[in-house]
């Protein structure tokens, strides 16, 4: 299976400064072996990606409607995303979940229309700290990766992100997030049989050059989903070294 390396900009980067950035990734970049690249952009990015992004790197939304088309003033549909050149859409984020409510039923249904339209979700699940501190993150994340799973097919990525973990710069370590990957298999197995040892299981949770092979030579763990470390060219190039 490719390792997956999913960059997630968030709010950041103008399409001028995305276009920068694709700019010098094309002056640096030599693929690795056996490592998928993807950018998650702002939507308004995905042109300027489209155009100046070397051959072979995929992009992506981080969010996408879960209606196909019609009067929802500032949605984008994942058939837009799609025409733009998208191959993937994050949904599911806890930032998602967090400051928009969504719920698991959202975010099935985000992840449905997705596959609809021929783009590859990446479903993203994870505690928050109370949870964690209650011994509860194993139950509690599977009960919402089910839910979040519900109705959607096998082709499909799913991103495993601890809330705490996620821009604080305290991350999981490569042991947590094999607990998680693995529960996260075992649950996908149930889903999906066989299929399941073909969907790749992300961590993420500040994700950088200094921790990824670890986190990534976990046997269950197929790839990181990465915030901070994803807006400088020279880390992404260090994730990639790391991982050849
Ligand atoms: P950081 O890598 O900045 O912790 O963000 C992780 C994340 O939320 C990726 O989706």
């Amino acid at each position: 299976m490719q390792t997956l390396l999913a960059l997630n900009w968030k709010m950041n980067k103008t399409p001028t400064e995305a276009r920068s950035w694709a700019e010098e990734l094309t002056t640096k970049y030599a693929p690795a072996e056996g490592v998928d690249l993807a950018v998650l952009a702002p939507a308004l990015d995905l042109s300027a990606l489209a155009a100046n992004l070397p051959a072979g790197i995929a992009f992506g939304g981080q969010d996408v409607s879960a209606h196909e088309s019609g009067a929802y003033t500032g949605e984008i549909s994942a058939a837009m995303l799609k025409d733009a050149g998208a191959s993937c859409v994050v949904v599911g984020h806890s930032e998602r979940r967090e400051y928009h409510d969504e719920s698991d039923a959202d975010v099935a249904a985000k992840a449905r229309q997705a596959q609809a339209n021929g783009l590859l979700p990446i479903v993203c699940v994870g505690e928050n700290l109370d949870v964690r501190e209650r011994g509860e993150h194993v139950p509690q994340t599977l009960a919402q990766l089910r839910g979040s799973l519900e109705g959607v097919g096998a082709d499909v990525v799913v991103a495993y992100e601890p809330v705490w973990a996620i821009g604080t710069g305290k991350t999981a370590t490569a042991d947590d997030a094999e607990e998680l990957a693995a529960a996260i298999r075992g649950a996908l197995r149930e889903q999906y049989g066989a299929r399941a040892e073909g969907i790749r299981v992300l961590y993420g949770g500040s994700v950088k050059p200094e921790n990824i092979a670890e986190i990534c030579g976990k046997p269950n763990v197929n790839g990181a989903l990465v915030g901070g470390a994803s807006l400088k060219v020279p880390d992404v190039l260090g994730m990639l070294d790391a991982l050849r």
